[in-house]
């Protein structure tokens, strides 16, 4: 049994406590303020006392592969030297930070962003095959729009050592480690997924691209902690037959602590891009923003279109269940076959779903470290509050995610929570130190 408050190993590395931020979107894009907007993101987070901060996803190519506007890509050498700026700042505060290296594949914006299609008519997606049916029918109904160029062995080798040199500039650039995006409908996931990959060479099995990597990391950035996320198909819709069972993201977890990942982060998830990764409410406050409509438009072609998405949405949020701790079955059986730590997230909110996942319910804990996303879009400081025994603000109403589409950043729109958020600040409750527990 391991308390939220106390240190613990990735990798070699020693991390402070147990919770962690895990990645999201930070919209930092790679202009001239990209490095200030992330100290301004991620310094808040460490200095109130969160053991591990993820960056959210990093995209590895200088084109294409970005899933949502303002992205910040990682390709450029001289660009990530200037994010020692940013680890100095987290490790000033005794923090941890990793980055999250990515590419969109399928689900970049050249297939569902109609005004970042008009801005980029040349643009295509890297494609593990050809795209499954079900896609390619929303591409010929004009919903979304398919040029995928299929990518061949030694591209795939070329795509894997993409990944180990960005972690090499990242090593360099004071990164405490790295983590894969491999699910969430990215590209890794499209390798690891029997919906995406139809190939007949040896990367028809997924986990020799991480293999792949993992490899290529090691080359460039040596014993660098690598952690992935490991994806279960689990929510897939019914006319998706072939898809990850949880056995099969069980083998996969298996399979990569044998290669060399240093941690796993174990997430059910669908085949396609969807509420499976952040269950809770219809954000209807976040679709009826009057000042958004006509940017809704254009990033979906039309207000007909926003409003089929709309409605999508609205269906979506019914089907999933949101149960604080949803990836914990999951996360407790992979930690039953893996030595190495287990991270999870999803769901969770309170102090107290913290303290139960890491402690021993029946035999097995669920998890070695606990992380939370959206909450800390409402309080950057949220680490001062959880260590102390309190529970999160957000309420997973899911007003941060939508608008995000149009290239805002991503921050609670909740007036209620903002307004208390905005109390508590005041009342110094986001102090570090306050009373740990
Ligand atoms: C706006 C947004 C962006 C996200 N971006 C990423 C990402 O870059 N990489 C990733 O692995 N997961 C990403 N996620 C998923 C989160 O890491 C997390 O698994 C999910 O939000 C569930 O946790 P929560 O309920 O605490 O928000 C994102 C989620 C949201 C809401």
């Amino acid at each position: 049994m391991s308390e939220l408050t106390e240190p613990v190993d990735i990798g070699g590395v020693s991390v402070p406590n147990r919770l962690y931020r895990a990645p999201v979107l930070e919209c930092a894009g790679n202009g001239p303020d990209a490095v200030d907007t992330l100290v301004d993101e991620l310094e808040p987070t460490a200095e109130s006392g969160v053991g591990l901060v993820f960056q959210g996803a990093s995209i590895v190519t200088d084109r294409g592969g970005c899933a949502a506007p303002n992205m910040t890509r990682v390709h450029d050498r001289s660009f990530v030297a200037r994010l020692e700026r940013l680890t100095d700042a987290v490790h000033d505060h005794g923090g941890r930070i990793f980055l999250q290296l990515a590419h969109g594949g399928l689900r970049s914006m050249a297939t569902w962003h109609a005004g970042y299609r008009t801005r980029h008519p040349d643009q295509r997606q890297l494609a593990v095959s050809r795209p499954p049916w079900q896609l390619r029918l929303l591409d010929r109904a004009g919903l979304i729009s398919l040029r995928p160029d299929v990518l061949t062995t030694e591209d795939v080798w070329g795509l894997a050592e993409q990944f180990g040199r960005c972690a090499g500039y990242a090593a360099d650039a004071g990164y405490d480690g790295i983590h894969l995006s491999a699910a969430n409908m990215s590209l890794i996931q499209q390798f690891l997924s029997p919906f995406y990959n139809r190939r007949d060479d040896e990367f028809a099995d997924g986990v020799r691209f991480m293999e792949a990597i993992h490899d290529a990391v090691r080359d460039h950035a040596g014993s660098i902690p690598l952690v992935t996320k490991v994806p279960a198909e689990t929510d897939a819709p019914k006319f998706v037959r072939r898809h990850l069972s949880r056995a099969d993201g069980l083998d996969i977890a298996e399979r990569v602590a044998e290669i060399g990942y240093d941690a796993v982060v174990p997430v059910e998830v669908s085949t396609f891009w969807d509420m499976s990764i952040v269950r809770g409410d219809f954000p209807d406050r976040a679709w009826d923003a009057s000042d958004l409509q006509a940017d809704y438009a254009s990033v979906f072609g039309s207000r007909l279109r926003a409003r089929a998405v709309e409605l999508l949405n609205r269906w979506q949020a019914r089907r999933f269940d949101h149960e604080p701790g949803w990836n914990a079955e999951f996360c407790r059986a992979v930690r039953e076959r893996v030595d190495v730590p287990v991270l999870l997230e999803g769901g969770l909110r309170t102090r107290a779903d913290c303290d139960r996942y890491l402690a021993a319910d029946g035999d097995t804990p669920a998890a070695d470290l606990v992380g939370m996303a959206r909450p800390f879009y409402a309080e950057p400081r949220l680490g001062a509050r959880l260590l102390a025994g309190e529970d999160a603000l957000c309420e997973s109403c899911n007003n941060c995610t939508i608008p995000q589409v149009t290239g805002e950043p991503g921050r609670c729109r909740t007036p209620s929570i903002v307004r208390e958020q905005g109390r508590l600040a005041e009342a110094g409750a986001y102090e570090r130190n306050r009373d740990e527990k």
